[in-house]
């Protein structure tokens, strides 16, 4: 359950950095209740390990070469682990983004060298970036790529994605915990909770997944949405993931922006927790389900990303 920290490794790279997170015990919510902590990636979000993954299969099946651009459509958090990671194997990386980005994001960004085409909001607004926000930012995305002969990332249908949670984020949580009862994420791309389920219901079936979703965005529980604003950026994207497996989705629970705020609040308050919004949507979500069941068992949510990347937390 103890894991070494960086005092006693000698690290080759940045690279190496990526993934083995700690789990806090989040006490101060419920005793049984863990967080990973992906805000310790160099890049300060889970998505560094998408990143690394995408990049070094993209270089293993020849789809990438030394020096060849890299594009990809990013509210921020796969930007900043593509920034490092192409820097790392030498890539020049264009980030398209949606302009409802926090600012933090764009500055991050551009410190690492990245050339970086901002994109107008369809129907969102700052600090809230929708599903149509990301599928024009995505278009422009995809144009460049061609114009540029670049490597188009494609986060959302890039199978990488799901095999860097299955063979990372998944195993590292079943090592520190394989006593864990529930497992509980928030889903943007799905490569999360998609990659960490498929590995713990392989290593024990009774493990229960359970997906969380903007009360009023929920596609995946209700297929339908009444409000595609919210403030759980990085999810609930209002379509369903292209790689989504309902059979690995136990429950899924609803969060409204109020109950995210809130816990975000909370959890830095509290606990000194500096996470984002989808952090505090995981812990509001872990404890409805905690105070609907009569049972003690241990839960392990994703705390996603640092919220030195947001401007209003
Ligand atoms: C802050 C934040 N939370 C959650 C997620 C969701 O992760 P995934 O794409 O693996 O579903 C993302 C993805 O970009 C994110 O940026």
């Amino acid at each position: 359950m103890i894991h070494l920290y960086y005092s006693d490794m000698l690290v080759e790279n940045i690279t190496d950095l990526v993934g083995n997170t700690p789990l806090i015990r989040l006490e101060r919510i419920n005793r049984n209740l863990y967080g990973k902590l992906e805000a310790v990636n160099p890049g300060g979000s889970i998505k560094d390990r998408a990143a690394l993954q995408i990049i070094r299969d993209a270089y293993n099946s020849n789809r990438l070469n030394r020096g060849q651009p890299v594009i990809e459509m990013t509210s921020g958090n796969m930007g900043a682990g593509l920034a490092f990671v192409c820097r790392h194997f030498g890539n020049p990386f264009i980030a398209v983004m949606p302009l409802g980005n926090s600012p933090e994001r764009l500055k991050i960004l551009k410190a690492m060298g990245t050339e970086v085409v901002l994109t107008d909001q369809v129907d969102g607004e700052p600090g809230m970036v929708t599903g149509k926000d990301i599928e024009y930012a995505t278009e422009i995305a995809k144009e460049i790529a061609e114009k540029r002969n670049g490597f188009y990332v494609d986060q959302f249908y890039n199978p990488s994605s799901v095999r860097a949670h299955f063979n990372t984020t998944g195993v590292e949580i079943f090592k520190d915990m394989p006593d864990i009862d529930v497992f509980i994420s928030a889903v943007g791309s799905g490569g999360t909770f998609i990659g960490v389920s498929r590995y713990l219901k392989s290593k024990k079936t009774s493990v229960k997944c359970i997906a969380v979703e903007p009360e009023k965005a929920a596609i995946l529980k209700t297929g339908r949405v009444t409000n595609s604003r919210h403030i759980i950026q990085g999810t609930g994207y209002c379509r369903i993931p292209p790689h989504w497996e309902p059979d690995l989705a136990d429950d899924i629970i609803t969060v409204t922006d109020g109950e995210v705020a809130d816990m975000t609040k909370k959890l830095t308050k509290d606990m000194g927790l500096y996470v984002g919004y989808s952090s505090g949507a995981n812990v509001a979500a872990a404890r409805k389900y905690i105070s609907g069941s009569d049972r003690e068992e241990k839960i392990v949510v994703i705390l996603f990303d640092t919220a030195y990347k947001y401007s209003d937390i």
